[in-house]
């Protein structure tokens, strides 16, 4: 690729790709406004694609249309394919492909700088160039490495427990310092060995990283993993002279990060706790005890419509269950004919519920359940003591009262719905055994005023409509 002088035409192209790109992640703010955000954000990249395809001088246009087609082809069928449940590990490794590419782009243009307009005449490469490229050879190694680790541990591939290794915060932070006095040593001495440990210390760092991270602190690296590969595009957008890559890069990278601070102060973690790793670790394995054998009510549907069409207020805590058993439709039903009953139903969202951020608002709202009656965590946690119904359904680690009391358990600290407070609780799963991802037993199973209703999620919520039918 030649370097070619911007022409105001591809400047025009690339800021309104831009202010497209702003656009849609002012519309995924909102349910009510994402379908128009997704638009914009579709828009804008046709746009940063067409202009960089039609502007730059590239030797084998036929090539790169080739790779696009198979590449788009692969992600069209995948995005065909996946189930709603598998969201979460395919948006890992979608993000390492992003952190692969970054170093594969760094590296190819340290073996071809001339190619990338980023040669001097005496043949070396420009220093800046080299920081740009250090940092985004560094940035995307990690976003690889530490992605393909929560790829593992969401798909299940690898134990969601925290693996610890002694030493690795001394192990962790040795490496870092190696790594940024390596960049800064490479704008000196351009020499294959340094590029070479860069990449290597650093597909290393990302994966010391992310193993230590357990529990229920997966949420935060996912946004986190998002967010470097934002910054590892962005780095290499200056090294590709390319605009429209920046500013893309650097949106993701922010909007990743302020997720990320978002999600952590809503867990109620430290930042900086999470991203060294192994948080609540100790705690888990002295906490994961086993189950105790305590009493407990079997409830059924029959019982559930009676009193849920008896209530005055009902309100639904869904959870990965809901996601797992594709529950939203019969649910949205159910909540339906509720309401023609003439009681109030509401649905309680948690901010790290299923496996994914806004992973319940979205199968809320594929199933058209109106958005009003959809309230965030600190909206309607003091709703709980006057709720005649806690209508748990596929949630487990979100309505854990272990969270408030019990500082050994790994969930310690997570705001969680005090489901308690309310008259009577209906809890949802398939089975005693089975636990929530922290993998704790949870009080609420045993209280007095719950009942367990042991069945598929889907299943139980369309006997239960057909029970209020009759
Ligand atoms: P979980 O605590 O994971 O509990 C899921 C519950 O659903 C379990 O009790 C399970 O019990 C039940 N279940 C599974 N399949 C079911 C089915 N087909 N029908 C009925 N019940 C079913 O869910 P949660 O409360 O949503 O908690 C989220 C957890 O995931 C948190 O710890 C969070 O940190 C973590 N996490 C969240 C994210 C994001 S960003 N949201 C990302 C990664 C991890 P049975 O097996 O007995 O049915």
């Amino acid at each position: 690729m030649e370097h070619v002088a911007v022409s105001p035409w591809v400047a025009l192209a690339y800021l309104v790709s831009g202010v497209l790109f702003i656009l849609a992640l002012r519309g995924l703010s909102s349910p009510a406004t994402s379908r128009a955000g997704n638009r914009y954000g579709m828009i804008g990249m046709t746009i940063a694609v067409a202009t960089t395809l039609l502007t730059h001088s590239i030797a084998s246009l036929p090539e790169i249309i080739v790779a696009l087609a198979i590449g788009g082809g692969i992600g069209f069928v995948i995005a065909r394919k996946i189930a709603m449940t598998d969201m979460p590990q395919l948006v890992a490794a979608f993000h390492s492909l992003v952190g692969l590419a970054a170093v594969l782009v760094g590296l190819a243009a340290y073996l071809n700088p001339d190619a990338f307009g980023i040669m001097l005449p005496d043949g070396q490469i420009n220093p800046v160039s080299r920081i740009e490229l250090g940092l985004g050879i560094a940035i995307g190694a990690i976003t690889f490495s530490g992605s393909v680790i929560a790829f593992l541990k969401l798909a299940g591939k690898m134990s969601g427990s925290p693996i610890l290794l002694p030493g690795r915060h001394v192990l962790n932070l040795g490496t870092l310092i190696a790594i940024i006095g390596l960049v800064a040593w490479f704008t000196q001495d351009q020499s294959a060995w340094v590029i070479a440990t860069i990449t290597v210390l650093s597909f290393i760092i990302g994966f010391l990283l992310i193993i230590p991270i357990g529990g229920a602190d997966m949420p935060v690296v996912v946004s986190m993993l998002n967010s470097y590969s934002g910054w590892a595009a962005a780095a290499m957008g200056f090294t590709l002279h390319n605009t429209a890559m920046i500013v893309t890069g650097a949106l993701v990278g922010s909007s990743g990060a302020i997720l990320s601070y978002i999600m952590c102060k809503a867990m109620n973690r430290g930042f900086l706790a999470v991203i060294a790793g192994g948080f609540g670790a100790e705690a888990a394995a002295a906490g994961g005890a086993a189950k105790e054998q305590r009493p407990w009510k079997r409830g059924s549907a029959e019982d559930a419509a009676y009193m849920m069409k008896e209530a005055e207020n009902v309100i639904i805590i869904p959870g990965y269950g809901m996601a797992v058993s594709q529950a939203q439709h019969a649910l949205r039903e159910m909540g339906d004919v509720l309401k023609k009953e003439g009681v109030n139903v509401k649905y309680a969202i948690h901010p790290v519920a299923g496996r994914m951020p806004g992973h319940m608002n979205v199968l809320l709202a594929e199933a058209n359940v109106p958005y009003d009656e959809v309230f965030e965590l600190e909206d309607i946690n003091s709703e709980f003591a006057q709720a005649d119904v806690a209508f748990i359904i596929g949630a487990n680690d979100v309505v854990n009262p272990a969270a408030k009391t019990d500082k050994s358990s790994p969930i310690y600290g997570m705001p969680v719905f005090d489901v308690d407070k309310a008259k009577t609780i209906f809890f949802v799963k398939r089975s005693m055994g089975g636990v929530g991802y922290a993998g704790v037993d949870n009080d609420v199973f045993y209280m007095d005023q719950t009942m367990m209703l042991l069945a598929d999620a889907k299943k139980m919520v369309e006997d239960i409509v057909k029970a209020l039918q009759h």
